[in-house]
């Protein structure tokens, strides 16, 4: 088909069938669910933009309308990283990895709500969420090939594949843009956002969002540096390019040059970006949790399994952990939080990771607070300058707004790959 993608290609969905399938407390905030068409980047192969696979990269767009004509939100989806060969393969034979294996469909809710009352600052803009189907937060450059195996490590080439194919369908001509994304994609937010910024208009007004993407190089309770091994996979197995770092940010590789690949920490990377920032995740982010402070590999006797269920079963020693990798995250943000002045921050203390992609967590009557703010009234009143919003919640157990969304039992057994 052809590339055009409309209103037409956009279907709202009452869900009948989900009020008799939840919760009472659903009932209450039925809401009519917007499905967006999936479009494949034709133009891809032409710059090298692959999935794991092969496959196409996609996106999937919703026109903004109004007053929101010319604004543009884009969305990188998350969903963890590969960190070796085999562990890509298997990706790529997933939905993670391949276009072929994705929902054509894809909800559109929380900040990418086309409602007022769901979304009441970017609800008419034009909306997009970038699939991810590269392992690597959208920014490896490399192929695999061995005779009988081929892996495609495009995710820059995706970026830009996407962004090319978006400039002439109104983001060339953007007002104001937002790029936004949660975990993997909040990570790519760090990214990308510099060179999101060069393909705007200069007078248009570009800020970045990280949702859940601020991972930290936190040793686990070991001491020892699982993440930090596990980045180290992923970017010389994707990034590396003749012993290169690429695609990092230059300037933050340049100044830590006998470990490059630590700028793929956004603690590191963040002093180096430009465009505006608004910084979005839980100090007790459970993915970080579950796999960077208490990995099972750190674990291997599930000392900690009932407390990574349910927070009010941490014992006191578990609970003094769990506030110290708090201060960390707190401090590694220091500097960012006392000095930019155009950047934003929302930590609150609820055990959940991703908060501004579903309807419960970004704006409703009983929505995670910081200081009585939502996070889509931070959000707004720092994209649009209406006050400073810098909000750093309280210890837990002090919150009583949060939504605390703990993974499954069967989750605990999962790693970096995951989500
Ligand atoms: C959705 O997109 C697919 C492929 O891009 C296309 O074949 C199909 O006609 C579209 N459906 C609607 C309802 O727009
Ligand atoms: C190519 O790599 C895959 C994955 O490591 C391996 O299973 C396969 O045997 C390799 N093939 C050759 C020809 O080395
Ligand atoms: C940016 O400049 C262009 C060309 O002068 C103009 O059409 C557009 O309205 C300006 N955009 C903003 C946000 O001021
Ligand atoms: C964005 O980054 C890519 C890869 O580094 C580069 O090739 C491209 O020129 C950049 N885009 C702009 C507009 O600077
Ligand atoms: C540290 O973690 C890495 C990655 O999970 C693992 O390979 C290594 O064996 C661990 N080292 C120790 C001393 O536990
Ligand atoms: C690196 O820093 C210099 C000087 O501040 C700047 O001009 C340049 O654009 C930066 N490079 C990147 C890739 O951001
Ligand atoms: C919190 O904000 C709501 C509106 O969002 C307002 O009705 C309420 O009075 C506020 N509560 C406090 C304690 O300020």
């Amino acid at each position: 088909m052809a590339t055009t993608t409309t209103n037409a290609n956009a279907l709202l969905v009452a869900i009948t069938l989900a009020l008799l399938m939840c919760s009472p407390r659903c009932i209450y905030s039925a809401e009519r669910r917007l499905l967006v068409n999936m479009t494949l980047v034709r133009n891809a192969p032409a710059l090298g933009a692959f999935c794991l696979d092969g496959s196409l990269p996609a996106y999937h767009l919703h026109r903004g309308f109004g007053a929101g004509a010319r604004n543009w939100l884009l969305q990188f989806e998350g969903g963890g990283w590969c960190n070796d060969i085999e562990s890509c393969l298997e990706r790529a034979k997933s939905r993670r990895g391949s276009t072929r294996y994705m929902t054509k469909w894809e909800v559109f809710s929380g900040i990418l709500s086309n409602n007022a009352y769901l979304n009441p600052d970017f609800y008419n803009w034009n909306r997009v969420k970038l699939r991810y189907c590269d392992g690597a937060s959208f920014a490896g450059d490399a192929v695999f090939k061995n005779g009988t195996s081929l892996l495609y490590f495009r995710g820059q080439k995706i970026w830009e594949a996407i962004i090319l194919d978006l400039l002439p369908k109104g983001l060339g001509q953007a007002r104001k843009a937002l790029l936004s994304g949660c975990s993997a994609g909040g990570l790519a937010s760090f990214l990308h956002c510099n060179n999101f910024t060069k393909y705007l208009p200069s007078n248009a007004s570009v800020k970045c969002l990280s949702d859940a993407g601020f991972f930290l190089d936190e040793r686990d309770i070991t001491s020892n540096h699982t993440m930090r091994y596990f980045i180290k996979d992923v970017v010389s197995l994707q990034y590396a390019w003749q012993g290169i770092e690429k695609n990092l940010d230059e300037n933050c590789t340049a100044s830590s040059l006998d470990f490059p690949e630590l700028c793929f920490f956004p603690q590191y990377a963040l002093k180096f970006i430009t465009t505006p920032f608004f910084i979005l995740n839980s100090a007790y982010d459970v993915y970080q949790f579950h796999h960077i402070l208490v990995p099972s590999s750190a674990d291997p006797h599930g000392h900690w399994n009932r407390c990574k269920l349910n927070p009010a079963a941490c014992n006191p020693e578990q609970l003094n952990t769990l506030q110290e990798f708090r201060r960390d995250m707190i401090v590694a943000m220091g500097l960012f939080y006392k000095y930019s002045r155009r950047g934003g921050l929302f930590i609150n203390s609820c055990f959940a990771h991703c908060q501004s992609e579903s309807q419960d967590t970004w704006f409703s009557a009983d929505s995670p607070r910081v200081h009585n703010k939502t996070i889509a009234e931070a959000v707004g009143d720092w994209y649009f300058s209406r006050r400073i919003t810098k909000e750093i919640d309280c210890p837990y157990p002090c919150d009583t707004t949060c939504h605390n969304l703990i993974p499954s039992t069967q989750a605990l057994v999962q790693d970096l790959r995951s989500y």
